[in-house]
């Protein structure tokens, strides 16, 4: 992959590694290559919770909460060893941050401490709540791209870990991420009622294990072999990408305390528009190019993977996504304006270009 070597410079030293300064090239978000344009003045200008009616760019705001979120995953995954813990691994570390902190849009934690401040002011509490689903979500994509999975080389603009690594070193920063999750919700340093913490740790478990993503990913490798029905790759989406999503979503209205009913809408907020993440990502699969993504294209139909894009067409799936975003935003009906940010949201998952 000619210029990546000198954008791994912060590797150096590291055996079999590339090497660069991963802070000054961070991978592709939002479109900008490179990453966010934005400024620590925009930062702070785009307070949390959002003004309704505001004139800032949806992208603009995502930029701002994936800001907020990275530097403190950034202090998480800084490499110290913590107390009660033996030592970890520099080379680990770095495979990890690799994998971690090289852009991404970051909608995961946007979405959860966007929901939080539905209900109030969301906080630090939600912030670090939203940075341990990152790592979740982080850890799926190191695995995802493994040989033994979709084999894919190139992640958010950069070679993926186990290329810049190794695999066995991409399976265990992946391991360790997905640890590091549920480490950061038990943390004293999330102030959160006990019984939050509980049901918070219970629901992304839930949404990360054999009957969430894990499951939604073996189902997924299975559909390139034995071509489910349109209901069949309904379930695995709602599993691999949706759980996720749905629980980022949810993740707020617990944050807050909020009642059984909200917890439950936002919940299914969070399906629908997970399900309209995952079409968007097939049909830009079908239709995008690898610069623009950041990762490969074209790679559903090379492995004969069964998609809803696939089976219903480019106009359709469309349709379709039009759709999810009209039923997500009708589920915020009872917010009023202070849904406006998630309805942009909602938009932006359909409409999204990488
Ligand atoms: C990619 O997720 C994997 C899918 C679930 C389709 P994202 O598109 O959110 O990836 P990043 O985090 O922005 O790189
Ligand atoms: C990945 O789906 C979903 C998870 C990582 C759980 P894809 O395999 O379609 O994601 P990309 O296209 O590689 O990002
Ligand atoms: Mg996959
Ligand atoms: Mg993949
Ligand atoms: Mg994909």
């Amino acid at each position: 992959m000619p210029g990546f070597a000198s954008r791994f410079d912060w590797l150096g030293g590291i055996p079999g590694a590339p090497s660069s300064d991963i802070k000054a090239n961070r991978g592709t978000r939002n479109g900008w290559p490179g990453g966010s344009p934005l400024t620590a003045p925009t930062i702070a200008a785009i307070a949390r919770p959002m003004k309704t009616n505001s004139e800032i760019p949806f992208e603009m705001v995502l930029a701002a909460r994936a800001a907020e979120v990275e530097a403190l995953m950034e202090r998480l995954l800084d490499g110290r060893t913590r107390a009660d813990e033996i030592v970890r691994p520099p080379r680990l570390m770095q495979a990890i941050r690799h994998g971690a902190l090289s852009g991404g849009k970051r909608l995961r934690p946007f979405l959860v401490m966007e929901s939080a401040a539905l209900f109030s002011e969301g906080g630090e509490a939600a912030l670090r709540v939203a940075a341990a689903l990152e790592c979740v979500h982080c850890y799926s994509l190191i695995h995802d791209d493994l040989p033994a999975m979709d084999d894919d080389d190139l992640r958010r603009g950069l070679p993926t870990v186990h290329k810049a690594f190794d695999e066995a070193t991409a399976i265990l920063a992946g391991d360790s991420l997905l640890t590091e999750a549920f480490a950061i919700l038990a943390d004293p340093e999330t102030e959160l009622a006990a019984e939050r913490k509980v049901a918070l740790v219970a629901a992304l478990a839930a949404a990360a294990g054999a009957g969430g993503m894990a499951g939604g990913q073996a189902l997924d490798l299975e559909a390139e072999r034995n071509t489910p029905d349109e209901q069949g790759i309904v379930t695995l989406q709602a599993m691999k990408t949706g759980a996720l999503i749905r629980f980022a979503a949810e993740a707020g209205a617990i944050i807050a305390g909020a009642s059984a009913e909200d917890r439950e809408r936002l919940s299914s907020f969070g399906s629908a528009i997970g399900l309209a993440f995952q079409l968007a990502d097939d049909l830009l699969d079908l239709t995008s190019d690898a610069e623009t993504m950041g990762k490969a294209t074209g790679k559903d139909a090379g492995r004969g993977k069964a998609t809803l894009a696939a089976l219903h067409g480019v106009d359709r799936t469309r349709k379709q996504l039009d759709g999810l975003v009209a039923q997500a935003n009708d589920l915020l009906e009872p917010y009023g304006e202070a849904g406006n940010t998630l309805r942009a949201a909602a938009r932006f998952v359909a409409e999204r270009r990488n």
